[in-house]
């Protein structure tokens, strides 16, 4: 095993260190930046031209890549919903032939999800899945499938398929919003270059993260908290999934509006707030991260440099400019750095938490 993790101490973080490599690996030849379209050749032209709607089931973190891929479809303008797999049989929309039901799910094999793309199925949807898995059961019982490309993920805690995922959902958003308008979508030529670029952001983005100073510095806190606006919305999700999974420590995830509908009663000196900009209405974000700071809370902005956010916060987490409908994944892989560090210090087993298993094969 130990073999496995070449220099690293943990899969985990060997797995983070690889999203270069994994990224690169799930955009090549799906994009063409030259002709300004996102070819995704694994399906036909017109393939999804008929699809009137898209529901995204899936659970734990490929719930969250979900949520990225159904809001990023949202703004494209293409109407669609993340449900969460095991609800699907008590809260599923109504379903009809042109509805396109997507499982997304790294191993392929989580029982909730397969249940749920059974029901879609018989119920008559057009059925895909997003698995990294070649010949998982979820590859097999879909219509279609696409693939990740991630390669092997041994920590429990997903990290590179969650990136893998949300770029693929992304780009799997555009091609079926450019079907349905039966043309290439508008909004390609700030997201191809950026997609093409992600493996090197990443990389300049680990060579020089603080994560570990922050982790040190907040380690006796007694709640951690992660806010985002849009598509840093889920990466909040994902962030405080994350740092709960491996820490033990008390995390949680809000849309940032969200803070004042209740949460803000438990912020004090001791609740870090891990503030996400994606340059999606940032400047509400930062209005409601100085609310919790007006309460005692530090708070850390994860952003680029020169964002606004940088003076006013107590701690920055720098990411690299990028297209505002990636620049999530890329506060993503400063928060996994953060919560490896943290279960680090506090000694936890970091690629095997306890009472959890890197696939559920039951309900
Ligand atoms: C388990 C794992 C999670 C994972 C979830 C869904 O709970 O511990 O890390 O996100 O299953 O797995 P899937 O293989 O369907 O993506």
């Amino acid at each position: 095993e130990q073999a496995g993790k070449g220099e690293y101490d943990h899969f985990m973080l060997k797995e983070i260190n690889e999203q270069p490599t994994s990224l690169a690996q799930a955009i090549e030849g799906r994009v063409d930046s030259t002709t300004e379209r996102i070819a995704l050749s694994d399906f036909e032209p017109g393939t999804f031209e008929n699809v009137d709607s898209v529901q995204f089931v899936a659970c734990g973190t490929s719930y969250h890549a979900a949520l990225y891929g159904s809001l990023t479809l949202n703004q494209a303008g293409v109407q669609s919903t993340a449900l969460l797999a095991n609800e699907y049989s008590v809260s599923a929309p109504p379903i009809d032939d042109d509805t396109l039901v997507i499982a997304v799910t790294q191993s392929g094999e989580t029982a909730d999800t397969l249940n749920a793309l059974r029901r879609a199925d018989a119920e008559g949807a057009r059925t895909l899945t997003v698995t990294n898995v070649v010949g998982s059961t979820a590859a097999r019982e879909a219509d279609d499938t696409l693939f990740i490309r991630a390669g092997p993920e041994i920590g429990v805690a997903a990290t590179k398929t969650f990136s893998s995922q949300a770029v693929m959902l992304a780009l799997l958003g555009q091609r079926i919003a450019g079907d349905l308008r039966n043309g290439p979508p508008a909004d390609l030529e700030s997201l191809l270059p950026a997609l093409e670029s992600m493996p090197t952001d990443i990389d300049a983005l680990l060579d020089e993260s603080d994560a570990e100073t922050i982790a040190e510095r907040y380690r006796d806190s007694q709640s951690y908290f992660f806010i985002g606006r849009g598509l840093g919305f889920p990466v909040a999700l994902e962030g405080a999934l994350k740092f709960k999974e491996i820490t033990y420590e008390h995390a949680e995830g809000f849309a940032s509006g969200e803070l004042k509908h209740g949460p803000l009663a438990l912020v004090t000196p001791e609740t870090p707030v891990f503030a996400i900009f994606t340059g999606q209405e940032d400047e509400k974000t930062l209005k409601n991260a100085e609310e919790a700071q007006t309460r005692g809370a530090p708070v850390i902005a994860v952003c680029p440099d020169g964002h606004p956010a940088v003076e006013t916060a107590d701690e920055h987490l720098a990411i690299p400019d990028t297209d505002p409908e990636l620049a999530g994944l890329l506060a993503n892989v400063q928060l996994q750095l953060v919560s490896y560090y943290a279960a680090d210090l506090l000694g936890r087993p970091i690629d095997k938490p306890r009472n959890l298993a890197k696939s559920v094969t039951v309900e």
